[in-house]
């Protein structure tokens, strides 16, 4: 039995936030734990990998957006500056695809910005502003490296039998980086502004 002295005391220690926990672990990154989706443990962590490339390389094509957001200059200030923050929503709709597919299948997914750098392989961009060709150019190449790899893991998803990773990679992360790269790519296209040729 409790005093009442003491009683009262861890009661108002109750309130308190029980703040600076630690402890290990519950799932190491790399290990793929076993979920009831009627998946063998070898496909779920083919998958894993796989997905976690591609969710390393569609967060660095999203902060490359945002990036270009801030910095676009001259003419099109306007019309770009919206465009590039359209596309970082729409691949930041793909992060969270993409990582909690990761989860599904049992995988630990990528998720913070030094874990990001070292498994990419988009080329990192210099750090200041860049002329607005050069910006769409360095776009188009990293949604191209997406594409690539998307295109292949697709396949190895459906030749396994993960139709889920399948739909994925092709519904969401395929067709919309295609869209995106039309988007992009019309306004490297030299048309006349004001008079025609
Ligand atoms: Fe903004």
């Amino acid at each position: 039995m409790m005093s009442k002295s003491k009683n009262k005391i861890a009661l108002v220690d109750r309130a308190r936030p029980l703040d600076h926990q630690q402890a290990p672990e519950i799932q190491a990154f790399g290990h793929t734990t076993r979920v009831p989706i009627a998946l063998s443990q070898n496909v779920a962590k083919q998958s894993v990998e796989n997905l976690n490339q591609i969710l390393a390389d569609t967060c660095t094509l999203r902060d490359l957006y945002k990036k270009h957001h801030w910095q676009v200059a001259g003419p099109t200030f306007y019309q770009l500056h919206l465009l590039f923050d359209k596309h970082y929503e729409e691949q930041n709709n793909l992060v969270d695809l993409l990582a909690e597919r990761v989860q599904s299948l049992g995988g630990v997914s990528i998720a913070m910005a030094p874990d990001v750098a070292e498994t990419t392989i988009i080329p990192r961009p210099p750090k200041g502003r860049e002329e607005v060709p050069v910006q769409i150019s360095r776009l188009l190449h990293a949604h191209e490296i997406v594409l690539k790899e998307a295109r292949s893991m697709a396949r190895q998803a459906a030749e396994a039998g993960d139709d889920g990773t399948n739909d994925l990679l092709v519904s969401d992360i395929i067709r919309g980086n295609e869209k995106q790269v039309w988007f992009l790519s019309q306004h490297l296209v030299d048309v006349p502004l004001v008079k025609a040729d």
